[in-house]
């Protein structure tokens, strides 16, 4: 049988990406699905399609023949189902010149039916004579095969059918309870009927049911939301991209509110499935514009700021521990406690090269004093930091880990007196590397969860580096095919 029903899983594939949106046919994010993910999604689709498509129930028929002795006789087949499809290994999906062909050869179903026939016979006087019973049907070497289409219309997918057929080869009736050969013999003669409904009713099926499917995927949400700040563009840039055996699906791929970078992006590495030669199912890209507009988008919502009231040192946090240092602050307010308010001076800049990730965070560091119930802010500190680290992931989640590299002070206004940014530089580094980095790094270790849809997991993510991009290889398992049937289009 075919593969139709649920040619999404292809699609839900697709869904493992986190998009969002972008600049005009510019797109950050990518997802190539290769051969082995073809593999994947076809085996997936053809058993559900399989499950999806039985029973199906076939239309009777009904004939008057002329039978030698007997006359005209009277024979109908009814209640015709198709109850079982076995699909077998001999099924293939690869990308076409115009589209995504899906053909299972060797396909062999079972069918159920009920008949019966009646004539009159005039041997013993006028009298009906009728019988009647079931008998099953064996089709063997099915072949189906399927065309569809996927576009982008309007930045959704659009799925179409271009062709579908079905062709009968051996078709088998045997009827229940060992009738005789005469029943054996009317019978029969409705084997033309019971194949051409079969070869009619499976495509139109499946189309019918890839059309549900084609609504889903153009129900798609245009954005993502991560959480109450940032969304991603899930709107599709351009049609999909055939390979020889691959899939690519563009994504615009940017946060939404994030303002449109149109740098000169590195033109994506089209159908290149580059996983170390590794055959992965899903290649996913994203451009180091997406982190950006994501950090962008946090910044803008006001949610990167920090009261830092509790370090390993506590002395630190206290006029009396920087009596050395700034004398006149320990002398305007001697023993006071202290708390540092850190917020963005501006929206923190990643970028990515092929052999890691690095982020320079411009930063204004307020001194805050605890003075009596008063909270009085005595300076302000530019502090830019550059950090670099890696990225790696686990399951669902990407990770990542960074480490100070170089940070540079600036001493942006005071109420205590200009004073040395050298003679804060020791403190600033150990502040830097005991409270900052952890604190950043226990951010980033909780992950990102790579929105993945319901059923499907991601297997041994590995995640590479090039420059201005960030590539997870992944392959897919598909856990649970029962939450498939909780998708709209079943
Ligand atoms: C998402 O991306 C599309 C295509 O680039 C763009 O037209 C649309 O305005 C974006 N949506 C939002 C909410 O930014
Ligand atoms: C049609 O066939 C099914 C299964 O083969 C059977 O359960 C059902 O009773 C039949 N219906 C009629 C009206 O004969
Ligand atoms: C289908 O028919 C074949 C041959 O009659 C039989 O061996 C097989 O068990 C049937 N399958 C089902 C699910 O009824
Ligand atoms: C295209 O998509 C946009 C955004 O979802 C929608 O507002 C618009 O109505 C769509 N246009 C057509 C022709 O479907
Ligand atoms: C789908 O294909 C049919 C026949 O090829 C065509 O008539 C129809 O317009 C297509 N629909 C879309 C949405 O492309
Ligand atoms: C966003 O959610 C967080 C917690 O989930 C909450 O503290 C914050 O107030 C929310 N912000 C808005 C703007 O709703
Ligand atoms: C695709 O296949 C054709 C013919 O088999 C071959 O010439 C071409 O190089 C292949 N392209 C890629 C990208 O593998
Ligand atoms: C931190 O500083 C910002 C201005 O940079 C100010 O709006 C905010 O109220 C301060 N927060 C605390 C707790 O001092
Ligand atoms: C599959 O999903 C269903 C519904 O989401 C859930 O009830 C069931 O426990 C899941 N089964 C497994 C093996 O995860």
């Amino acid at each position: 049988m075919a593969t139709h029903h649920h040619l999404p899983p292809l699609l839900l594939l697709v869904l493992l990406l986190a998009p969002s949106p972008a600049a005009a046919q510019e797109s950050h994010i990518s997802a190539v699905i290769g051969s082995s993910g073809l593999d994947f999604a076809k085996d997936v689709l053809i058993g559900e399609a399989a499950r999806s498509l039985t029973p199906l129930r076939l239309p009777g028929a009904e004939k008057s023949m002329r039978v030698p002795f007997l006359g005209g006789v009277r024979a109908a087949v009814s209640n015709i189902t198709l109850f079982h499809l076995d699909v077998g290994d001999d099924s293939a999906l690869r990308p076409g010149d115009s589209g995504l062909v899906v053909v299972a050869s060797g396909v062999s179903a079972n069918i159920s039916m009920a008949w019966s026939y009646s004539y009159d016979s005039w041997y013993f006087g006028p009298l009906q004579i009728s019988d009647s019973g079931t008998a099953s049907i064996l089709v063997q070497g099915m072949e189906v095969g399927i065309t569809m289409e996927i576009k982008n219309y309007n930045g959704s997918l659009a799925l179409n059918v271009s062709q579908c057929g079905c062709y009968v080869k051996d078709l088998e009736i045997s009827l229940d309870g060992g009738a005789s050969w005469f029943y054996q013999g009317l019978i029969n003669a409705f084997e033309d009927d019971i194949r051409a409904a079969v070869e009619k009713a499976v495509p139109e099926n499946i189309i019918g049911s890839t059309s549900k499917l084609d609504s889903f995927l153009q129900g798609l949400p245009r954005s993502v939301s991560l959480d109450n700040i940032s969304a991603l563009n899930m709107t599709f840039m351009n049609d999909p991209q055939y390979g020889n055996s691959s899939i690519e699906f563009d994504i615009n791929g940017l946060f939404t509110s994030a303002v449109a970078k149109t740098s000169n992006l590195q033109k994506h590495p089209q159908l290149s499935l580059s996983c170390g030669g590794a055959s992965n199912m899903l290649v996913l890209s994203l451009d180091e514009t997406v982190f950006n507009s994501a950090l962008d988008v946090y910044y803008k919502a006001g949610s990167m700021h920090w009261v830092v009231d509790k370090v390993s040192d506590q002395s630190l946090l206290n006029t009396a521990g920087w009596k050395f240092i700034i004398p006149r602050l320990y002398w305007s307010y001697p023993n006071d406690d202290m708390v540092l308010n850190i917020s963005m001076a501006s929206s923190p800049i990643m970028w990515i090269t092929s052999e890691n990730i690095g982020a320079t965070i411009n930063a204004d560091m307020i001194i805050d004093v605890l003075h009596g119930t008063e909270t009085v802010p005595v300076a302000c500190i530019s502090v830019i930091v550059s950090a670099s680290g890696v990225v790696e992931a686990s399951g669902n989640k990407v990770y990542g880990r960074v480490e100070l590299n170089d940070f540079s002070l600036s001493l942006k206004w005071t109420n205590i007196g200009n004073f040395h940014m050298s003679l804060i530089q020791g403190v600033i580094r150990v502040f830097l590397n005991t409270v900052c980095m952890p604190y950043l790094n226990s951010q980033l270790g909780h992950g990102f969860i790579l929105p993945v849809v319901h059923g499907f997991t991601l297997k041994d993510v590995y995640v590479i580096t090039s420059t201005q991009q960030l590539t997870l290889c992944s392959d897919i398992a598909f856990a649970n095919a029962s939450s498939l049937a909780s998708l709209p289009v079943l």
